[in-house]
């Protein structure tokens, strides 16, 4: 039986959580699966540019308009040779690219990446390889990008036809050193000690860059967060940024558990603040650490499945690997993933949806036709487009639940922002609920005379309905039915919805 709840909800334009850094939308391409080969670039694609690039691909990206995009990895990255990237192709070597079991042609590398990232209008956040290589390698590296010429590796850039450098702003040191599985693997004495020393070595070489110190896997690994405040008991005063990961699933099938676990997110980034907080008082510094969230998403189910695929298949390039069919229920899952981001908008100053094409991604390519949007696209497109300027505090009183996991999970789950120049605010909202409308009264009075522009919802009969190349039965709308009247905002927000709500303020 379906009917309605009550929501009340305070939105002030005081209640300011932090400025949005619009890095919070990034992305990440890894030398994984066909996320570059058969995603990115496809030569002999009938969508490919003069550069072999997906024109398809690249609208679709361009629709999200991601800032930032991680690159080369990843698990990939632990184990990459740059130098095999770049220079004429022909001479380039293939290697067996140990982390996803493949075989790599380097037929794209840094070069072409560069190229990509521009005509996408975004930038790059380059991970170094510091499992199985170190200092001197990512010294090289950063001369090869950055530096202007008249150097072995900035004139190696020149002669492979870049004159200009590439200006890499953002650098990670490292991928998941925490995870046994990575390449390379260390402790966090380990890590710590061969982070500092190479970030104290890049900077020389250009004292602009961002550095992002490795942080843990996930908030489940055994060493979390102990790593945390021993790698950045050395790191801390060296870098700008501490990374976090973390992907969430529904395995076991309990949507309304599901449904809750942005609440986990929100628990792994206080619980980083406050060790990052604790490490900052221990160093008494005066520099406060702010969070990359560098991989987030919803990964469950391929798993079981590109296991077997990489223990029992021959080395391949490009092989389907981790290419998540992404339901509805997911999108909903996702839509609260970026609400909780941007509730934490004063330290998370970046992130990066992982991935973006094929790999559990937005954006889906078949190698012998077109492109299309899956249903986690839309949250994340919507965020993206209407979630810039100051993030604000919704302050909200609904019903709440208990599931198998959490307690107190409430049915609704918003943020908002405020963008002063456009003059709007656009409220954020997942109703959790799977069989009520949730009747939202706001008060909105602190923004005078507030009208609103359109109500999107994403809503769907089947929390398993997935998009393909053929349908897209999961798609957004505008509805009709709520209204704004003498500083009030009333709207009805649909059993398992994702709800963007924009308002025009004076
Ligand atoms: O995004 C897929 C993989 O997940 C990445 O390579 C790795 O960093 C993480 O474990």
């Amino acid at each position: 039986m379906s009917g309605a709840k009550k929501a009340k909800m305070v939105l002030d334009r005081e209640f300011r959580i932090g400025d949005v850094d619009k890095r919070i939308y990034g992305s990440f391409v890894e030398h994984l699966g066909r996320c570059v080969y058969g995603g990115v670039y496809q030569p002999d694609h009938p969508q490919a540019d003069e550069d072999g690039f997906r024109k398809d691909v690249i609208e679709l990206v361009k629709e999200l308009d991601v800032p930032i995009i991680r690159y080369p990895g990843g698990n990939f990255v632990s184990n990459f040779y740059w130098e095999d990237s770049v220079g004429p192709v022909e001479d380039r070597p293939a290697r067996l690219e140990l982390a996803w079991r493949t075989l790599e042609t380097n037929r794209f590398g840094l070069g072409e990446f560069s190229k990509w990232v521009k005509k996408v209008n975004s930038e790059t956040m380059m991970a170094i390889n510091l499992g199985t290589r170190g200092i001197s390698d990512a010294c090289n590296l950063l001369e090869y990008c950055n530096h202007p010429g008249g150097t072995k590796y900035s004139d190696l850039r020149r002669r492979h036809g870049a004159q200009e450098p590439y200006n890499v702003k953002t650098w990670c040191l490292g991928n998941e050193m925490d995870g046994p599985w990575q390449v390379g693997h260390k402790t966090p004495e380990e890590y710590g000690r061969l982070a500092v020393e190479t970030a104290r070595a890049m900077r020389q070489i250009d004292p602009s860059i961002e550095l992002v110190s490795c942080g843990s896997s996930n908030s489940k690994m055994p060493t979390f967060p102990d790593w945390e405040a021993t790698t950045l008991s050395h790191t801390y005063d060296a870098v700008d940024f501490i990374s976090m990961h973390q992907y969430f699933g529904n395995a076991e099938d309990d949507t309304p558990n599901f449904l809750a676990q942005s609440l986990e997110m929100d628990h792994f980034i206080k619980t980083v603040i406050s060790t990052c907080d604790y490490v900052k008082a221990r160093l008494r510094s005066k520099k406060t650490m702010n969070l990359s969230f560098d991989e987030w998403n919803v990964w469950f189910h391929t798993k079981a499945s590109d296991d077997d695929t990489m223990a029992n298949r021959p080395w391949t390039v490009a092989p389907a690997l981790l290419e998540d069919p992404y339901t509805f229920e997911d999108a909903l899952v996702v839509g609260c993933l970026l609400i909780t981001l941007l509730k934490h908008a004063d330290r998370v100053k970046m992130a990066c949806l992982a991935q973006l094409i094929n790999v559990i991604a937005p954006i889906m390519t078949d190698n012998n036709g077109g492109a299309w949007r899956q249903t986690i696209f839309y949250p994340f497109e919507h965020t993206s487009r209407f979630g810039r300027g100051v993030a604000l505090e919704t302050i909200l009183s609904c019903d709440k639940y208990d599931t198998k996991d959490f307690t107190d999970v409430p049915v609704v789950e918003s943020v908002a922002v405020m963008n002063e120049e456009a003059g709007e605010v656009t409220l954020f909202a997942v109703n959790r609920d799977l069989c009520d409308n949730v009747e939202l009264g706001c008060d909105v009075s602190s923004f005078g005379s507030a009208s609103l522009i359109e109500h999107i919802v994403l809503a769907c009969s089947d929390l398993k309905a997935v998009n393909t190349l053929t349908a897209s039965p999961v798609a957004p709308k505008s509805v009709q039915g709520g209204k704004v009247d003498s500083g009030r905002l009333e709207a009805v927000l649909p059993p398992a919805s994702w709800n963007v709500i924009r308002l025009k303020i004076s």
